[in-house]
């Protein structure tokens, strides 16, 4: 065991290496003065911002002379045929009728909360309607409209639809701004961002000067970067008099924003819906379900026998789909276990009792019997979306694109995909779109009649006590069901087909947790940290709802465990560039390591890996093929990641020759994944670029991407402390994190079909719960390595684990790294013998 003033002491050493080691070129010194030019930043600011390079009178006259051009423009338009027929299409839209008092209440309060149904124009017409007085009032250049969305894709399109009801092309007067991409120009005045762009701005320029609106969207949702900018933009209103500050949400909860900011008014756009008939689970079986089995809708599953037979549990050897549909419908329809109504029994319900097939039947059901309209599916994220979408094609009726048109509609969908969501289809074909939960506020389809809704939603939570996120689906709140149903509602009557039955839905919460609540808050507080706000806790305590202090103090703890706060939670060198990266603080700290390593190639790789989903398919009849074919790229590696590394390089040659289909049908690889892979690789290596970290055009930054161990090296020095040690026993291994808690290996994972494994340490990306924890990727690393890399050293029962540093100092070769390491070596020498 090792005691635990040496442990500090070699902490310090570390530490200060390190430090070193990061400061060693002349670009980072000149990033850590604050010479930033990320592009970022610079791109959002204002054009009226520049203005201070100019005089002022000049600059006066320029802005004048343009405002009378904007105008006249937005008069051409107006007048002109397409332009009128435009404006009568948006005066149909319920949020006109009320234009006249938000502006001028925009006009009488620094704050205002306004809540509409979705699709009533809150999005694509307030911030629009600020934009058009002010131009029609002469002042249209003065003006700096900034609206923030939640999700980088509505902030796209709806920029795009902007444009259109204003003549103009994408990037004119209106555009957008999200990570890594953005459409504006000179002439630029209302922009639509992410609220993490925003945020990032603020870090910048901490008085948004030039801005003189800002619309904060979707407020309801509460997501964390709108719950963080509430405080920084409340702060900020007490400095800055003539900024507006516009809320904007969808449910009606404006009491709690308009408290918030000193009873700002509220303004209430009234909408209409027509009314939506609402189907539970019992009364879906009742009319879908068990119409399914009887003879005219058997064809399909081509064994009617098994249905005669349907209140016997089938043996699950059965052709897969009807034993699944029987077992679907037999353990939802038996519902003791939702007997308790508190949220506990609740979280024990298996949500894969919503099975696909179920979808599937009432998805038949709405086809065959029902009035032709949309149908707009809400799934829990992609990997189910995908799945349902392959069952579904390859179904006769739901999957003949004559009759069907099957689509998805999900965050990182492409711009062509998202055209055909807002499409009409075909006269006598019925366009499905199966859909995350963003569809539920910020993205309309207007044809929508019919709704199913598996009444779950991906979410993090986070479980402060036990300090693990897990991203798992969950119930979602009564006022998203609402909000769920009410799509089916726009255009005629709908449907609503809750895929839960009625007793689940009463014990939904009124409204969701915010996601302050609810997730770890290291990114957060690394934030904060470099806006040089007051402490962490006292900034958090401002929140529209403070996060519990225990939470607070883990990110602090973690913080400080991955060496971006000292002791005294101040940045450090480290910390100061992760604040810069706009990704999560583990992933950027292994990209940085890459960086400064000059192993960046295969870190890009594992970086983007764990962004992504897994590339290596797993059919679950074909498991162990699937299961050898991953192996094949582990040669005794010891790691999922150098898999994904090998699997990902073997597949950018094999596109090269033109062989990719091949390759990736016989690795049992999902394309679409490594081209995901591929484009993310590409996004962290600009973004890494963006913080001045490498050249990516230089050679230097591989120059040690061929060194195994010390590419194991850095994914130890992200990944850490998601580390377990590995116990042998006899012939058995098992798995211990650092907080004694047991793990399994997933099944598909290279080092699960080992005896055992020549390290005493595996480093994983994350923890899974389902009934006993899980670590998915993962990667065997050295004593040695777990000392240099892993972050500050381990306590307790794990330290005496660790065996003091062997010969692993040749692994730098980097002459000046290497000096630094073996330097450090020596010193850590010394300090083991004088104990
Ligand atoms: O923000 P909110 O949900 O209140 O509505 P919005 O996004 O401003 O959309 C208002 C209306 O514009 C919708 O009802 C659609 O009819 C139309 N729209 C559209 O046609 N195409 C888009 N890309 C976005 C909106
Ligand atoms: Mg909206």
């Amino acid at each position: 065991v090792i005691p635990l003033s040496l442990q500090r002491r070699v902490e310090s050493l570390i530490q200060d290496h390190y430090d070193r080691a990061l400061l060693r070129s002349d670009r980072t010194n000149a990033m850590l003065q604050g010479n930033s030019t990320s592009e970022d930043v610079k791109e959002i600011q204002p054009f009226a911002n520049q203005g201070s390079l100019i005089d002022a009178h000049v600059m006066e006259k320029i802005l004048y002379r343009k405002s009378f051009r904007m105008k006249n423009l937005q008069r051409t338009w107006q007048e002109s045929p397409e332009g009128s027929k435009m404006l009568n299409f948006r005066k149909s839209l319920p949020a006109y009728r009320e234009k006249e008092r938000l502006l001028s209440a925009i006009a009488h309060n620094q704050v205002i909360v306004i809540s509409g149904e979705t699709g009533c124009g809150k999005t694509t017409q307030l911030p629009q309607y600020v934009l058009e007085s002010e131009i029609e009032s002469g002042r249209g250049a003065f003006c700096n409209i900034i609206c923030t969305q939640p999700r980088r894709i509505s902030a796209m399109s709806v920029a795009e639809r902007v444009s259109t009801e204003r003549g103009e092309n994408l990037g004119e007067s209106v555009g957008y701004k999200v990570r890594l991409e953005g459409m504006r120009g000179k002439d630029t005045h209302l922009l639509f961002c992410t609220s993490g762009i925003l945020l990032r701005r603020l870090l910048g320029d901490r008085n948004l000067n030039g801005v003189t609106h800002v619309f904060v969207d979707e407020i309801h949702e509460r997501g964390m970067n709108e719950d963080f900018l509430l405080i920084v933009l409340k702060d900020l209103l007490s400095r800055r008099k003539d900024l507006r500050l516009i809320l904007m949400s969808a449910t009606l909860n404006a009491e709690l924003f308009s408290n918030y900011f000193g009873d700002a008014p509220t303004i209430h756009i009234p909408g209409f819906t027509y009314p939506v008939r609402t189907h539970f689970l019992e009364d879906i079986l009742e009319s879908t379900g068990y119409k399914l089995t009887s003879s005219n809708q058997l064809d399909d599953y081509g064994q009617d026998k098994l249905w005669k037979t349907q209140r016997q549990l089938m043996p699950r050897k059965r052709k897969n789909q009807i034993t699944s549909l029987v077992e679907d419908a037999l353990k939802i329809s038996s519902f003791e276990c939702y007997g308790s109504r508190t949220r506990d029994s609740l979280a024990n319900w298996n949500p894969d009792c919503i099975g696909f097939n179920l979808i599937e039947a009432v998805l038949c059901h709405i086809c065959r019997k029902e009035r032709p309209g949309a149908v707009l599916v809400f799934m829990t994220g992609w990997d189910d979306i995908s799945c349902l979408r392959d069952q579904l094609k390859a179904h006769p009726l739901l999957g003949d694109p004559n009759r069907v048109s099957l689509l998805t509609c999900h965050g990182s969908m492409a711009t062509s995909e998202q055209k055909l969501i807002f499409e009409r289809p075909p006269p006598n074909v019925r366009k499905i779109v199966l859909a995350t939960n963003m569809a539920e506020a910020s993205i309309t389809i207007n044809d929508i009649v019919f709704v199913v809704d598996c009444g779950k939603a991906k979410e993090t939570t986070y479980d402060a006590l036990n300090n693990t996120p897990c991203l798992l689906p969950s119930w979602i709140s009564k006022a998203s069901a609402r909000q769920r149903r009410g799509r089916a509602g726009r255009v005629q009557p709908g449907e609503c087909y809750n895929l839960y039955p009625r007793c689940v839905y009463e014990a939904f919460n009124e409204y969701q947790l915010p996601e302050l609540l609810r997730t770890p808050l290291n990114s957060l507080c690394l934030q904060i940290k470099s806006l040089q706000l007051d402490s962490i806790g006292e900034f958090l305590s401002a929140a529209l709802q403070p996060p519990e202090p225990l939470a607070v103090q883990n990110a602090v703890d973690f913080l400080k465990m991955i060496g971006a706060l000292d002791e005294n939670e101040n940045l450090t060198n480290l910390g100061k560039f992760l604040s810069m990266l706009p990704v999560d603080p583990k992933l950027g700290k292994m990209l940085i390591m890459g960086a400064v390593f000059r192993c960046l190639d295969p870190i890009l790789t594992v970086v983007s890996g764990l962004s992504a989903r897994d590339p290596f398919l797993l059919p679950q009849d074909k498991k162990d093929l699937a299961g050898t074919a991953k192996s094949r790229f582990s040669a005794k590696d010891y790691s999922d990641h150098m898999a994904l590394v090998r699997a990902y390089e073997g597949w950018k040659d094999a596109e090269r020759e033109g062989t990719a289909y091949e390759y990736c049908w016989r690795n049992f690889l999902s394309a679409q994944t490594l081209q995901a892979i591929h484009t993310l690789r590409k996004q962290f290596g600009y973004i890494l670029k963006d913080a001045n970290l490498v050249d990516l055009d230089a050679r230097t930054c591989n120059s040690l991407s061929h060194n195994q161990s010390l590419v194991r090296a850095i994914i130890c020095s992200g990944l850490f402390p998601g580390i377990a040690s590995v116990v042998h026993r006899e012939s058995s291994m098992s798995f211990k994190t650092m907080d004694d808690g047991q793990v399994l290996l997933y099944a598909n994972s290279v080092n699960a079909k080992y005896q055992t494994i020549p390290y005493p340490w595996l480093v994983f990306g994350e923890k899974v719960k389902m009934n006993t924890v899980f670590i998915r990727d993962s990667t065997g690393v050295s004593d040695s390595i777990v000392m240099l890399f892993g972050g500050a050293l381990t306590k307790g029962e794990m330290a005496g684990h660790l065996k003091m540093l062997d010969g692993y100092i040749d692994l730098f070769m980097d002459p000046s790294l290497a000096e630094c390491f073996v330097q450090l070596k020596e010193e850590l020498d010394k300090l083991i013998q004088k104990k």
